[in-house]
């Protein structure tokens, strides 16, 4: 079904630092993930969940980005003239995809800050937010439910998934309450990156969120929080604190991500989605056992 109205807001301000000396002159959201750059698929994630309009909000050295959600007409023409039609489409792909805007962040102050700029383009429709280190498995649908959240309660979404407590501190955290229904439930307090000890649950907010405007409100008067950074989890704090601001709800997240901001988890995604292809699959999956049994 196609949302008119809901618009994805992607901040890709990032320096890319745990990939150095790969995003020295690339940004971490070109390195490709088998073929295609890791936010083709955050793209293509909007669009099957029916989001046509997709605002990036860029940093400094983000051209890489623009030029490859736009056509190309030298390269598109050598591959016509050849009949080369399969890698034209790919090529064709990425550009026909999605409405694609851009728009600089200015000063890098933080995740909050970056949404907070979305303001003029998000307009008054509820609007999903997409960290374009999380590649969410097209085969376990998560933005859907969260629209579908928000359609029938009128609240702000979160996605949280259960983390081993060891790692709680590179997340969002997220206190609880059930609900009627085991993958969604009402969020009742959050906090930004926790040490261990002081972490509320091992439920961990990953990158996809469905905000309503509400949120720019907020997010004006967000002080910096954790790293010295306008935070986006410390806006939503307030928001699930204020019984005049809509409630923030989670679906809780139990199928496949994969965090391509860790290196280790760059690899095994790859890995993940080359032996499932078609392609690749029926020669890499025997590879890799066999290079296992070697190990
Ligand atoms: C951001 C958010 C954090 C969230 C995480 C998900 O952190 O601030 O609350 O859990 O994304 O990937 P970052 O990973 O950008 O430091």
């Amino acid at each position: 079904m196609e949302r008119a109205k809901i618009k994805a807001v992607m901040p890709v301000a990032g320096l890319g630092t745990r990939f150095l000396p790969a995003t020295k002159a690339t940004p971490k959201e070109m390195l490709p993930v088998v073929d295609k750059p890791a936010i083709q698929y955050v793209v293509e994630e909007a669009v099957a969940a029916g989001i046509r309009d997709v605002l990036m909000i860029i940093g400094r050295n983000k051209n890489a980005i623009a030029n490859h959600f736009d056509s190309v007409p030298e390269l598109e023409g050598r591959l016509t003239e050849k009949g080369d039609d399969s890698r034209l489409g790919h090529v064709q792909r990425s550009s026909d995809l999605a409405d694609v805007h851009l728009l600089r962040q200015g000063e890098p102050k933080g995740l909050g800050h970056a949404v907070h700029r979305a303001k003029q383009h998000v307009g008054d429709a509820p609007f999903a937010v997409m960290l374009g280190d999380d590649l969410i498995d097209e085969r376990d649908p998560l933005l859907t439910t969260m629209i579908e959240v928000n359609e029938k309660r009128g609240v702000m979404v979160v996605a949280l998934m259960e983390v081993d407590p060891e790692s709680i501190s590179m997340y969002g955290c997220a206190s609880v309450e059930a609900t009627d229904d085991p993958d969604v439930v009402k969020v009742t307090d959050l906090v930004e990156k926790p040490a261990k000890e002081d972490a509320p649950s091992n439920l961990a907010i990953i990158g996809r969120y469905l905000l309503t405007p509400e949120i720019f409100g907020v997010l004006e008067h967000t002080a910096p929080g954790k790293g010295g950074e306008i935070q986006l989890t410390d806006a939503l704090k307030e928001v699930a604190a204020d019984p005049a601001q809509p409630d923030v709800y989670g679906v809780i997240f139990r199928g496949r991500r994969y965090d391509t901001g860790d290196k280790l988890d760059y690899i095994k995604a790859i890995m993940r989605l080359a032996a499932d292809r078609d392609d690749l699959g029926p020669e890499l999956r025997p590879w890799i056992k066999e290079f296992a049994a070697g190990l």
